[in-house]
């Protein structure tokens, strides 16, 4: 049976005051979340360590938003799986649609990312996802064909295990705009039959595939009740303790 998963990606928000802060509150409010639901709070690499601490010994789970295509050496500025494996974290989301825009993060970077985080023991939320101009032109189950392709199929059946997906179409982050449920489930099965042409029916089946664009309390239930939507990954909403478990007793 496949996990269900909120993930709250703060993106460059907070300070690491304001960040711990917030995520204490989901802390105390996770108990309310019924367990077979994971949690997991994603933060800005300055906040990994003090986040966690705060996490540790809860069943709320940490991630990076990021990490690096190259092991170790003169990458100034860039941050290892090793280096976020070494805080505590346990996942790292890879592919945001906001690195493949502002960051040049391509596919054949993806690919050494998921390894090095894979090796690094990270497990990792791949996320893929159309912009508008190919939504528009009907296009959007070639291009989410073709990054699930690209990324996932240079891994083996046993290390999609560790591999959680992210549907989140572009237009539909941060502007308001939610996939309709339909649009959500039609994409998720879609993202599934590919994943079982490849590796086979069991690991579709076993495979995490969550919702992310504009995902909020009063849409979430409607979104998770899709056969194929396993959850969500949360931006704006999870900035609000509040918001954020709200989402996660959509279920
Ligand atoms: P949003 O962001 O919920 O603010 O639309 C989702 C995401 O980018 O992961």
């Amino acid at each position: 049976m496949r996990k269900k998963i909120v993930a709250g990606n703060w993106k460059m928000n907070t300070t690491v005051p304001e960040g711990v802060a917030l995520a204490k509150a989901v802390v105390e409010k996770s108990a309310q979340v019924p367990a077979e639901v994971g949690l997991i709070v994603a933060t800005p690499f300055t906040h990994l360590c003090p986040v966690a601490e705060v996490v540790s010994d809860t069943r709320v789970e940490l991630s990076a938003e990021n990490c690096a295509d190259k092991e170790k050496g003169a990458y100034t500025g860039e941050v290892s799986a090793a280096m976020v494996a070494s805080t505590g974290a346990t996942w790292t989301i890879l592919g945001h649609s906001e690195r493949r825009q502002y960051y040049g993060e391509t596919d054949e970077k993806l690919v050494e990312k998921v390894k090095l985080a894979l090796a690094n023991g990270l497990k990792v939320i791949l996320c893929v996802g159309e912009i508008l101009d190919e939504r528009q032109a009907g296009r959007h189950f070639e291009v989410v064909k073709a990054q699930v392709e690209n990324v996932l199929f240079n891994f083996s059946a046993a290390e999609m295990a560790s591999i959680v997906i992210a549907y989140e179409p572009v237009w539909a982050i941060g502007t308001g705009l939610t996939a309709t449920a339909e649009q959500a489930e039609e994409i998720h099965a879609f993202i599934r039959k590919v994943l079982a042409a490849h590796f086979g029916e069991q690991v579709a089946e076993d495979t995490t595939i969550l919702y992310g664009g504009s995902c909020k309390p009063s849409n979430a239930k409607e979104l998770f009740a899709q056969k194929d939507v396993d959850g969500g990954l949360i931006g704006g909403a999870a900035l609000k303790a509040d918001d954020f478990i709200g989402i996660a007793l959509s279920f």
